[in-house]
């Protein structure tokens, strides 16, 4: 028996920071960027391989503690303490950049073990499980992560409400630049929260205004408007670097995007390091992607859109 669970990275395409906030944010899944969990049968042992460790489950480093949950309390569930296996977790989306790894793994390994063990999973019930390793990794996740790690829609997120899958109709491809650098989320959205508080005049409307522009983006996403995209893009940009979570280095990505084609730019996720993203024309994406080399991005991964249905 050969079980792969698979699933994929994800991106805010906008909406972070407001999103703290009660106001919208939209997720997008990023098909070429995946990861996959296989599960096979072991005659002792129950062995975990992954980029960071190499073991027995019982033994996985604290990073791991949110996965070795989630396995325990499913193979609990089925009384399957003791089963021996080997689970291999081949991943190329790279880590503590907002691309939602730990969302992605969580995603893959539970469809796998329900496979393994020949259980029926519903979507809620798969979401349900992959929460219980994003509450032990990130303490008070929204869910927008693993929402989209499982969706091949983008997903609209609003504090409170149920999340949302949106039809896609965009032509044009989403081009993402790693700069590198970890992205720091617990500075960053506690800096945002002290400008709301502290300087209201500054951080009140900037935050009102990335909620209106995650509506629009969404208006666009919908019905086809890639220049108009890229512009509520540009626009939220200008806003999160009011809010003091974009750096030099962001800047400079973002704008050597622009200059080489791209309808729009801006940093993704919470910002002060992790990814930009922009959206270009495909005959763009390319050279828009070197250029993001060129600047210092330490990695480039390109998703098409197609012009109906989901994300390819
Ligand atoms: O970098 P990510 O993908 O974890 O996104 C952080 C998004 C914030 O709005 C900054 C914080 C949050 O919890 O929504």
């Amino acid at each position: 028996m050969n079980i792969i669970g698979k699933s994929h990275a994800k991106i805010i395409l906008m909406g972070e920071h407001c999103v703290v906030y009660g106001k919208p944010a939209l997720a997008v899944p990023i098909s070429s960027v995946n990861l996959t969990a296989q599960l096979t049968k072991a005659t002792s042992g129950q062995t975990i391989q992954c980029k960071y460790f190499i073991g027995d489950l019982s033994q996985a480093p604290a990073d791991l503690l949110g996965i070795k949950r989630l396995i325990q309390s499913v193979l609990q569930s089925f009384h399957q303490q003791n089963t021996p296996f080997l689970l291999k977790i081949n991943s190329s989306i790279p880590s503590e950049r907002g691309m939602g790894s730990s969302a992605a793994t969580a995603i893959a390994v539970t469809r796998a073990l329900y496979q393994f063990f020949q259980k029926p999973l519903t979507h809620a019930k798969l979401l349900e499980v992959s929460n219980i390793e994003e509450k032990i990794t990130h303490g008070n996740p929204s869910g927008i992560d693993t929402a989209t790690a499982s969706s091949n829609l983008p997903v609209r997120f609003i504090p409170g409400k149920p999340i949302e899958h949106l039809p896609i109709n965009l032509k044009g491809d989403l081009i993402i630049a790693d700069s590198g650098i970890k992205g720091r989320t617990d500075i960053a959205v506690n800096s945002v929260h002290e400008k709301y508080v502290h300087q209201p005049k500054l951080g009140k409307p900037a935050i009102d205004q990335l909620g209106v522009l995650a509506r629009k983006a969404e208006y666009n996403l919908v019905h086809n408007q890639p220049q108009a995209l890229g512009q509520a893009m540009n626009h939220a940009q200008k806003e999160l670097a009011l809010l003091g979570v974009s750096t030099p280095a962001l800047d400079k990505l973002i704008q050597v995007a622009r200059q080489h084609g791209a309808y729009g730019a801006k940093l993704t996720g919470s910002g002060l390091g992790g990814c930009v993203i922009a959206l270009a024309p495909d005959n763009k994406a390319k050279n828009v992607a070197q250029a993001f080399l060129n600047q210092g991005a330490v990695n480039t991964y390109i998703e098409h859109f197609k012009t109906q249905g989901g994300v390819q």
